[in-house]
């Protein structure tokens, strides 16, 4: 949701905006511009709604030289996606430029107040308010800008503070100014802003993945912080601190985290990264010397941890499946009582919560502004927060107490994938870990273990089901309704196989546990509407297959996924998938991934943009 790429030094800015906003394209947009400080310190800029590449060619068209410019993607919030809404925006006589990600609140009563001023609006943005009000501030502040304290930058910075000290909402903010020519400013509260330390470079973006191949110093910028970037220095105040010393810390990301390699797509390649992503979130974090997990970043004693006795697990989206699997996991390992709760309603529904009740916030970008806003709800009540986060540095994992990072690499595609199973391993380790501090045996820890050491390869065994998957596609490429339904571990997977197929071939699925699909969903039922079944081995196999006759007797095609050598279901379903029979409690990690492909081969055919789905963005920073 919206991106920002900035570059001051030696380059041409467009070629690093360019390149970066491309790698930024998986959060969502609509519309992309750029501007570049010209000669004479007048922006030059170039602005389409519509796709990076339009960008691009207008750029080669009319190339915009200089090697200090600011670039945004755009997810429309306030404003359609048209060319005046698009960023970056200009303040007051064109002395500011400004790319913005964020909502500001309180843009009406402003822009009210500027218009009394003089001010002119070119856009329906909430953006273009803080433009034109930092040079309001500026005006203001001119008398001192002239006595001045030596510092030629003082003004400029008491302008902008004083300015964002008006602003209520979320921004991410990088601005060039006419009058400070070698600067860029950044500034964030609640939208996430980096800075890609180079030799006499600097990179500013909204995340790490434009900076890979320039540099792996990086500095996280913390909500309420100013930063003045120039080629040679970075200098950072915060609100109430004033200077601070800015950390620079290494970034682990490597070029083929974010190249495509052989794959078409993203997801594709995310799908089949899966055995050693979750090699990855698993290293080093199980122990048979006693049995358990190890964390490193809880940041809670195992005394502290020992008076738990209840648990929320709140997320969004497909983080809210992982959740629902996490909850099963933990109630069956550690005997813990486990509340899944939507963040959105989370944030806003004031539940009673237990004294000794613990927060995990569960989100693979660390950015959704819900999650985010549970996570500080509950923390505001006293409650330990944790986050089961992917992306490092983000606000999530910035705010949380303590933490578990999945160490799954940047997750391009916008349907999640990749990050749920890994979310799904960290829940099965923290279960353990809850197990074996109450009541799991050594020896019933050392299964577990066993069973997790196997998973990769056993996802690499199921990743075989590829070829038979995309015929199954084919088949069903044309239909407009789906049913997925499955009991269990696997009723989570039920919603996770129809939110893909939903997020990104734009067919209508549901998802539901198997047995309350007689409760309304059966009406679905005929020729034409497919449905599958999530039916591995497991204790509720029998219950699973009386509810498949039930569709049967109705006409209904059957998509089944079973366990290898299943022989039952084979002459009732229209399609099978084998997969690897496992441990019940990793049904939910080896059945996900046939829904995984299916979708994306569904999507495919019908020629849907897998990568970016409309009208979704990857990390939702609006509430
Ligand atoms: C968006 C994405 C989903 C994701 C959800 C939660 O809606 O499109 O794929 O599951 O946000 O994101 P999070 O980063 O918190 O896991």
């Amino acid at each position: 949701m919206c991106g920002i790429v900035a570059y001051i030094g030696k380059r041409q800015a467009t070629d690093v905006m360019i390149e970066g906003l491309r790698r930024l394209e998986y959060r969502g947009y609509d519309s992309a511009g750029v501007a570049v400080m010209g000669p004479e310190h007048c922006f030059q800029i170039a602005k389409t709604p519509g796709r990076i590449e339009t960008l691009a060619e207008i750029i080669d068209q009319h190339p915009l030289a200089g090697g200090i410019g600011i670039g945004h993607t755009r997810w429309a919030t306030h404003g359609a996606a048209t060319q005046e809404n698009s960023h970056p925006h200009l303040g007051g006589d064109a002395a500011i430029a400004l790319v913005h990600n964020g909502v500001i609140e309180n843009y009406q009563t402003l822009k009210g107040q500027l218009e009394d001023e003089g001010y002119v609006f070119q856009s329906a943005t909430d953006s273009e308010v803080v433009a034109h009000l930092i040079d309001f501030h500026l005006r203001q502040g001119d008398d001192e800008a002239i006595s001045g304290n030596g510092d030629p930058y003082q003004p400029l910075l008491t302008a902008v503070a004083a300015a964002l000290a008006q602003l209520r909402g979320t921004y991410g903010l990088a601005m060039l100014f006419r009058r400070w020519p070698d600067v860029i400013v950044a500034a964030r509260l609640g939208s996430p802003l980096v800075i890609g330390v180079g030799n006499g470079e600097h990179f500013v973006a909204s995340d790490a993945s434009p900076l890979v191949g320039y540099t792996d110093q990086i500095v996280y910028l913390a909500d309420h912080q100013i930063a003045l970037v120039r080629a040679h220095e970075i200098n950072v105040t915060h609100r109430d601190l004033g200077e601070v010393r800015h950390c620079i810390e290494h970034l682990a990301m490597e070029s083929q985290d974010v190249s495509l390699e052989d794959f078409p797509h993203y997801m594709l390649k995310e799908i089949f990264d899966q055995p050693r992503t979750l090699q990855d979130t698993m290293r080093g974090r199980l122990s048979y010397d006693d049995a358990t997990a190890v964390f490193g970043g809880l940041n809670l004693s195992p005394q502290q941890l020992r008076q738990v006795n209840r648990v929320i697990l709140t997320a969004c989206g497909t983080s809210w499946h992982a959740a629902l699997v996490g909850e099963y996991l933990i109630e069956e390992f550690a005997r813990l009582p486990v509340e899944v709760e939507y963040a959105s309603e989370l944030r806003y529904r004031n539940p009673p919560v237990d004294r000794d009740t613990i927060l995990f916030a569960i989100t693979q970008s660390g950015e959704t502004a819900d999650t985010l806003a549970a996570l500080r709800e509950l923390k505001r009540k006293g409650h330990p927060t944790l986050a089961i986060c992917n992306v490092v540095g983000s606000s999530i994992a910035q705010e949380a107490d303590g933490g578990i990072y999945l160490h799954a690499g940047p997750e391009i595609g916008v349907a999640s994938t990749k990050a749920y199973t890994s979310q799904l391993a960290v829940l099965a380790m923290l279960a353990l870990y809850f197990g074996r501090i109450r009541h799991l045996s050594f020896e019933a820890g050392c299964r577990i273990i066993d069973a997790l050491h196997e998973l990769p390869e056993k996802i690499q065994q199921t990743l075989a089901v590829h070829d038979e998957v995309k015929r199954i596609a084919e088949k069903y490429a044309d239909v407009t309704n789906m049913l997925y339904l499955g009991r269990h571990y696997n009723f989570p997977t039920a919603l996770e196989g129809a939110l893909k197929l939903k997020e990104i071939s734009y067919l209508h699925a549901e998802g539901y546990p198997a047995a309350e699909m007689k409760h309304g969903p059966i009406a679905l039922v005929d020729q034409h509407t497919p449905t599958v079944f999530v039916i591995p081995q497991g204790f509720v196999y029998d219950k699973v297959m009386s509810n498949l006759e039930e569709i049967k007797a109705r006409g209904g095609p059957v998509i089944a996924v079973v366990g290898e050598g299943d022989t039952r279901v084979a002459r009732l379903a229209d399609d099978v998938i084998y997969v690897p029979v496992v441990e019940e409690f990793l049904e939910p990690f080896v059945s996900i991934v046939p829904l995984q492909l299916l979708a994306y081969h569904i999507a495919v055919l019908r020629g849907c943009d897998v990568d970016k789905p409309r009208n979704l963005a990857k990390s939702v920073t609006v509430e």
